[in-house]
């Protein structure tokens, strides 16, 4: 089956690659927030691309490689459809070591996705973590070699601060940053823009429900990696929501979910940001592309904005051991 549907579109800076205003972050699909299974996943891929939602992402380090064996199935006979976007470099602290930027392991990787994913293709390939122990120029000049391969049409870095986006940029035009983006966690993404902007990158938004916390639904499985995160813990969630109940009257009278309203103020920062909300299930990703039709005046972004002011959240962003192999 194809799409029926269309869905707005914005593009990945100046690559000319036009993705749905939303897309479908793709990571819990693989077990990270609780466990779903493979045929669940599928069908939940299935149901996005009906709705006209393109833009899958994914990384080698979901599941281990088993979040892009999952989207090579969800999209065998309906490739055209699909900007895939995936990562590498990744390690995850395994061994005290964040980020592989290496040029031998950034050809080996890209190998390792096109076959899993069985595609002969990738739209966008990140670098998931920067390596400080590579320059950039040398991992983003691996990667625009295969670019020339035709391996992979365009590339983006995720967790990178502006003085190392202008470095890559330089290297070879970046369509993409993806870095954490949502009203609970944007100092970060916000200094960000000032510098894609000027370069004409788009930057995607990732944890875009803080985690799911800006929808005030917090129940976390036993097995949910979200229980390491500092803003889940006990210390730090009530002040949490405390801010996220600050949205309500407004969304009530907005006729949406805080969840949407979320998305909606994302969404009205900029033609240039496109949020990957992930969800297990059908009826939230419904919930979560309906806020493309949640439109917002300028008094009601203020209000938002004014509502959880920047550094409101309680908690660092990752676990601390992790802070220093983000925003690179
Ligand atoms: N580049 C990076 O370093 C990086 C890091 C993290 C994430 N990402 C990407 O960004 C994507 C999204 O981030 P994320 O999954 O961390 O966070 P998110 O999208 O902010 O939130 C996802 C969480 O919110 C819940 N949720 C989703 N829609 C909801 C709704 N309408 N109502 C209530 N709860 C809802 C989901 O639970 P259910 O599944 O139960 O609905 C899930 O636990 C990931 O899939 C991944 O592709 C990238």
């Amino acid at each position: 089956m194809t799409s029926t549907k269309t869905f707005p579109k914005r593009t990945l800076g100046s690559s000319g690659i036009q993705v749905s205003a939303i897309g479908l972050g793709c990571m819990s699909l693989s077990g990270i927030y609780g466990s779903v299974s493979d045929d669940d996943g599928i069908a939940l891929i299935h149901e996005a691309l009906d709705h006209g939602i393109n833009f899958l992402d994914s990384s080698d380090a979901y599941g281990a490689g088993h979040n892009e064996e999952l989207l090579g199935k969800a999209i065998k006979g309906r490739r055209a459809e699909v900007v895939l976007a995936t990562k590498f470099g990744n390690l995850g602290g395994k061994d005290g070591r964040f980020a592989d930027g290496r040029p031998e392991f950034v050809v080996a990787s890209c190998e390792k996705s096109l076959k899993r994913l069985g595609v002969e293709v990738i739209d966008l390939y990140y670098q998931h973590r920067i390596d400080p122990s590579v320059p950039i120029e040398d991992t983003v000049g691996a990667m625009a070699k295969l670019v020339q391969q035709g391996k992979v049409r365009a590339l983006g870095i995720s967790e990178a601060s502006p003085a190392t986006i202008r470095r890559a940029h330089a290297t070879h035009p970046l369509a993409a940053v993806q870095n954490e983006f949502s009203l609970l966690y944007r100092a970060d993404a916000e200094e960000t823009l000032a510098t894609t902007r000027k370069l004409d990158i788009a930057l995607v938004a990732y944890s875009p429900l803080g985690r799911g916390l800006l929808t005030g639904d917090v129940e976390l499985a036993e097995t949910d990696a979200r229980k390491r995160h500092p803003r889940f813990a006990s210390e730090n969630l009530s002040s949490n929501l405390s801010l996220v109940r600050r949205l309500e009257d407004l969304a009530q009278k907005k006729h949406c979910t805080r969840g949407q309203l979320v998305l909606a103020w994302l969404l009205a920062q900029g033609d240039d940001i496109i949020p990957i909300p992930g969800t297990k299930r059908k009826e939230r990703l419904l919930e979560n592309i309906g806020a493309a039709s949640v439109k917002l005046t300028a008094a009601e972004l203020a209000q938002i904005s004014d509502a959880i002011p920047v550094g409101a959240a309680a908690g660092l962003r990752y676990p601390e051991a992790q802070m220093k192999s983000v925003y690179v």
